[in-house]
């Protein structure tokens, strides 16, 4: 039997947050979540036990404590905060996997608020040397965490990570949450991955996808 790991959700509250808390709760993980508002995380845990009764799941005051016991952290915040947060849990987090979903955007969705030769999880990496910073779950719309099957295609999650084993622990991850897992390579592709969302934000602004879109790769 596989030992039960558990999961922090930094920023659970939110729309990202809650969606990925709601979609891990498919799985044998603990769930360890974190927001300011905390009075906003009940929503989070109703609605985790709404679709998963038996889910194991638990409000956490402080995002150090949660580094501290979890085995792999998920930051749901946007992008300018990532900072703060690294600042308070980088030593709780040595060798532990840190999942960047993060889409710098600018407050136009025109680009990015990072320089064209990095990326946010790029950027995390730095913040957190000693941390597995994988690039996971920014190319999927939070709408898609409940409906990962749109028009008859299972939606591609795209991984990008630097330690083979945190990507491959990851990939099992975006397998139990429902989406098809392609690892698409080192962390440095994390920038293409980005600039995907970019895109795909773009498009669903001019052509009205209602924030309910994914990418599929078709082939043999
Ligand atoms: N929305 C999507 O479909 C989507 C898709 C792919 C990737 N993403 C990425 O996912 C991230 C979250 O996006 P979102 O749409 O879920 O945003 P959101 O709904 O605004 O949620 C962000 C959450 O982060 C919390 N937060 C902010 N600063 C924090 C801090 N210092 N410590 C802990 N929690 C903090 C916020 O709490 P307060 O509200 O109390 O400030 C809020 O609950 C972004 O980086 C975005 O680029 C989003």
């Amino acid at each position: 039997m596989n030992t039960k790991q558990t999961i922090a959700v930094i920023g659970a509250s939110g729309n990202m947050g809650t969606a990925i808390s709601v979609g891990i709760a498919k799985g044998n993980y603990k769930i360890l979540l974190i927001d300011p508002a905390k009075d906003k995380l009940n929503n989070t845990l109703q609605e985790i036990h709404k679709y998963h009764p038996l889910a194991d799941a638990e409000i956490v005051d402080c995002s150090v404590n949660a580094g501290w016991e979890a085995d792999m952290v998920i930051l749901a915040v946007p992008y300018q905060a990532e900072k703060a947060i690294a600042d308070k849990i980088r030593a709780v987090v040595n060798q532990k996997i840190v999942i960047s979903i993060a889409n710098p955007l600018n407050d136009t969705y025109s680009g990015f608020e990072t320089a064209p030769d990095t990326s946010a999880a790029l950027e995390l990496q730095k913040l957190l040397p000693n941390a597995k910073v994988v690039k996971a779950f920014n190319t999927t719309f939070a709408a898609d965490f409940y409906t990962p099957v749109i028009d008859g295609k299972q939606v591609d999650s795209f991984i990008a990570g630097n330690d083979e084993e945190a990507v491959q622990t990851v990939q099992e991850l975006i397998t139990t949450v429902g989406f098809n897992p392609i690892i698409a390579g080192d962390l440095t592709v994390s920038r293409t991955l980005e600039l995907m969302q970019l895109l795909l934000i773009q498009l669903g602004l001019k052509n009205n996808y209602n924030w309910h879109a994914g990418w599929k790769i078709l082939h043999h």
